[in-house]
């Protein structure tokens, strides 16, 4: 038997697969690290957590291995997106990584689009000047630390940082690319004209690789620590709502994910490079060569719930505090929560906007706000389907990862408000399973992605939508989304007294 490990770097931990030619998984492995959030709206990580413990992870990996390490063929990646880590001449890193989710940078998306102009900005790079982008990042470093600019000579992000340390060879490839604000989407190049346009030199973008390339193998020092063997072949991979989606078999036309993690998405395949939604959700390359995905994304999705559980229930596992939601009715009691811990990107692209719960009543009890953020979040995510809706995709059926594949009650809460049939695969492993199903066909076991699906993935359940529950959370969904603009201006005015 042959084995390939997906490795995939989340924004909570980095979570590692050993999975088979049969896409069983062998062993898993999760390692966490911290955030550094110095201020409102900063999200920082420091690039060596990532190395120290995707390293000791490997190392658990391979220990708990009883096979030959001789047989893991391959390694891939999925990472969080976006995340700006700047490199020396020497490839030392030069500051914290600033986040997908850091806010900091609302004056340099303005700037970018009074330089580049909207139109040729969206006709470029298929996307909007968001906060969470690469290209903000750049220019806030650029602006506010010099000392460290000046000295930058690259830039990559989360995964490539990692998977340069484990091979000695540094690579970005297009699906996490796209997200940099820098990419010709639909050219598939460095965007020379931006690049000019802000005075960074091309040098600074790495070279691109496709996600299923082989870009090295496993420097000597980290077999000696991790056990893997230096021949195991190391593929580029891909950005984390890509692999989440190669994991879920979205594969082809028609194919929808909800993939409920620290953030959460809805992400549709998109065959073609030329589809225009205005920048209303974001458009990116896939980790499958040459398609597309576009996608809506909500900042705070499983983040809202870990959040709660920290302030109010840090002593109690999640399945305790997700126990009796089951037993409250739609809408919470007249309960609604907004998910904008951090902002939000879809559908509202505000960095100053903030959570609310609203119709708090002396009967409520704990489950009921727990059973509100479920909803608020879902309700977020529908605003991305709504979308996706009016610009004509059939959406019917939805495969849900993540977090919010765990609780049955959260999946029904899902059929309901999508008005969808919701998925639940058997082997529900997200990104990691990507990555690993990336380095699979690297190494040639499938002659397509599309196969390796066919082989690794199977439906466990699914979830039907109840039509009397469909149209009590539309009328919801309705006065859910008068919130945005009903506490806009308070969360404006309240962000002078933020931390
Ligand atoms: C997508 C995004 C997030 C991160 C999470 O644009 O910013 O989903 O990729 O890791």
């Amino acid at each position: 038997m042959k084995y390939v490990i997906g490795v995939d770097l989340g924004t909570s931990a980095v979570k590692m697969l050993l999975v088979n030619q049969n896409g069983a998984v062998i062993q898993e492995v999760s390692k966490g690290y911290p955030l550094i959030q110095e201020k409102s709206g900063y999200s920082e990580q420091n690039p060596e957590d990532w190395v120290v413990q995707t390293v000791a992870g490997l190392k658990e990996l391979i220990k708990g291995f009883d096979g030959n390490p001789d047989d893991i063929e391959g390694i891939s990646f999925s990472g969080q997106m976006h995340g700006l880590v700047l490199l020396d001449q020497e490839l030392n890193v030069l500051r914290n990584a600033i986040l997908w989710n850091d806010t900091r940078t609302t004056v340099e998306c303005q700037e970018i689009y009074h330089v580049v102009g909207e139109e040729r900005l969206l006709h470029i790079t298929k996307n909007p000047a968001l906060e969470g982008f690469t290209l903000p990042k750049i220019l806030w470093v650029k602006k506010h630390e010099p000392e460290i600019f000046e000295k930058a000579e690259r830039f990559v992000l989360p995964k490539d940082y990692v998977r340069y340390r484990l091979t000695g060879m540094l690579h970005m490839e297009y699906s996490d690319a796209a997200g940099t604000l820098l990419l010709n989407v639909s050219e598939k190049q460095w965007s020379k004209e931006i690049c000019e346009l802000f005075g960074l030199k091309q040098s600074l973008c790495p070279p691109l690789v496709e996600s299923h390339e082989k870009v090295g193998t496993i420097q000597e020092e980290v077999a000696g620590e991790t056990g893997l063997s230096a021949s195991t072949a190391v593929f580029a991979g891909g950005a984390d709502n890509a692999c989440g989606a190669i994991g879920a078999g979205i594969l082809e036309d028609g194919k929808t994910l909800c993939s409920i993690g620290t953030s959460g998405v809805v992400l549709s395949y998109e065959p073609n490079r030329d589809k225009d939604y205005g920048g209303k959700v974001h458009y990116f390359n896939h980790a499958v060569a040459d398609a597309y995905y576009t996608m809506g994304v909500t900042l705070a999705a499983g983040y809202s719930l870990t959040w709660f559980k920290d302030v109010f229930a840090a002593d109690e596992p999640f399945e305790a505090l997700l126990e009796d939601v089951g037993s409250v009715d739609i809408g919470s009691g007249g309960l609604l929560f907004t998910p904008y811990l951090v902002g939000e990107r879809t559908p509202y692209a505000d960095a100053n906007i903030r959570a609310s719960f609203i119709g708090m009543d002396s009967s409520h009890e704990r489950k009921h706000f727990v059973r509100a953020v479920l909803e608020g979040i879902t309700l977020s995510l529908n605003e991305s389907i709504a979308i996706f809706r009016k610009n004509g995709k059939n959406i019917d059926t939805v495969i849900s990862i993540g977090g919010g594949a765990k609780s049955e009650t959260w999946l029904q809460i899902q059929a309901d408000i999508f008005n969808a049939q919701i998925v639940r695969l058997n082997s529900e492993q997200g990104p990691g399973m990507g990555a690993a199903m990336l380095a699979a066909y690297g190494c040639g076991w499938f002659e397509s992605l599309k196969a390796c699906a066919d082989q690794f993935l199977q439906v466990d359940k699914t979830f039907t939508p109840i039509p009397e529950n469909v149209v009590k959370y539309q009328e919801l969904y309705r006065i859910y989304k008068d919130i945005y603009s009903t506490t806009k201006d308070t969360n404006h005015q309240l962000a002078a007294f933020r931390k």
